[in-house]
């Protein structure tokens, strides 16, 4: 059987008396992309946050690759190896393309290099900002400056600022928003390139994306996962059709 890489127990997180993530329990296996989807409210960016550190959970658990996690501050969880990119980006304009990656190469690496830091450790945060860019098919862009650039190649820089720390496993918020047709492929592209080499728990609301893309998908309904199975497996189930999908009688 896979490997389970991140687990979440009993996750609860409250706003006032609202449970936006309520008693999720969840695994995520080595290797895998699993797309956690549902309706506007569900909870899902809610759950992102909580793996991420960004937010703290009321009650329950986190374990990434064994080791509880929850209560940590993002930067640790960063550099354990979880990236993150969100729904609105994360770059920073007046910068270069390669200056944003070589920041994120560098926010990984910056605690364990010293107060010394030799020319071959700056070399090597080149090497990995060029290379992220690379893999997202934003090497041309290099020297342009984040703010010129188009909404879908914001979001390319976003992800290649991630890859820049070398993560292991990606939760990736929506990743496809606001795209237009030939922007949506171009990442659907690359999430494909991403998964063969990470973890990605993917929240998109693109369902035709979600379906091609992701070998489990969990569905989240008012705070809770209504079902977790293979695209097929969800596709075909009647709870998640009357919940979510909209169409009691054809599947989706
Ligand atoms: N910071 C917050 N303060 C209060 N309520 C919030 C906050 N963030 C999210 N919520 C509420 O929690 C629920 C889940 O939100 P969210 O996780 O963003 O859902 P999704 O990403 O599935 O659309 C929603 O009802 C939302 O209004
Ligand atoms: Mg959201």
């Amino acid at each position: 059987m896979t490997e389970v890489i991140l687990e979440t127990r009993a996750l609860t997180r409250r706003f006032g008396a609202l449970a936006a993530v309520n008693n999720v329990t969840l695994s995520f296996k080595k290797g895998e992309m699993h797309a956690v989807i549902g309706p506007n409210g569900a909870g899902k960016s809610t759950l992102i946050n909580l793996l991420s550190g960004d937010l703290h959970a009321d009650s329950g658990n986190i374990t990434y690759q064994g080791s509880d996690i929850d209560g940590l501050p993002p930067d640790r969880i960063a550099r354990k190896g979880i990236g993150r990119s969100y729904q609105k980006t994360n770059i920073m304009g007046g910068f270069t393309c390669f200056k944003n990656c070589w920041l994120g190469a560098y926010a990984a690496r910056a605690s364990r290099m010293g107060f010394f830091k030799p020319a071959s450790a700056y070399q090597d945060l080149n090497t990995r900002a060029e290379q992220a860019l690379e893999l997202c098919g934003m090497l041309r862009r290099r020297d342009r400056t984040a703010s010129s650039l188009s909404h879908g190649e914001q979001h390319r820089l976003e992800i290649a600022m991630m890859l820049a720390a070398g993560p292991q496993l990606l939760l990736l918020d929506e990743p496809l928003a606001g795209m237009g047709p030939d922007e949506t492929l171009h990442m659907i592209d690359l999430l494909k390139k991403l998964s063969l080499e990470h973890t990605i728990v993917l929240i998109e609301h693109d369902m035709d994306a979600v379906f091609q893309l992701a070998d489990t998908i969990s569905v989240m309904v008012d705070g809770e996962v209504l079902e977790t199975g293979t695209p097929e497996k969800i596709k075909n189930s009647t709870a998640v059709r009357r919940a979510y999908l909209g169409n009691q009688d054809e599947p989706a």
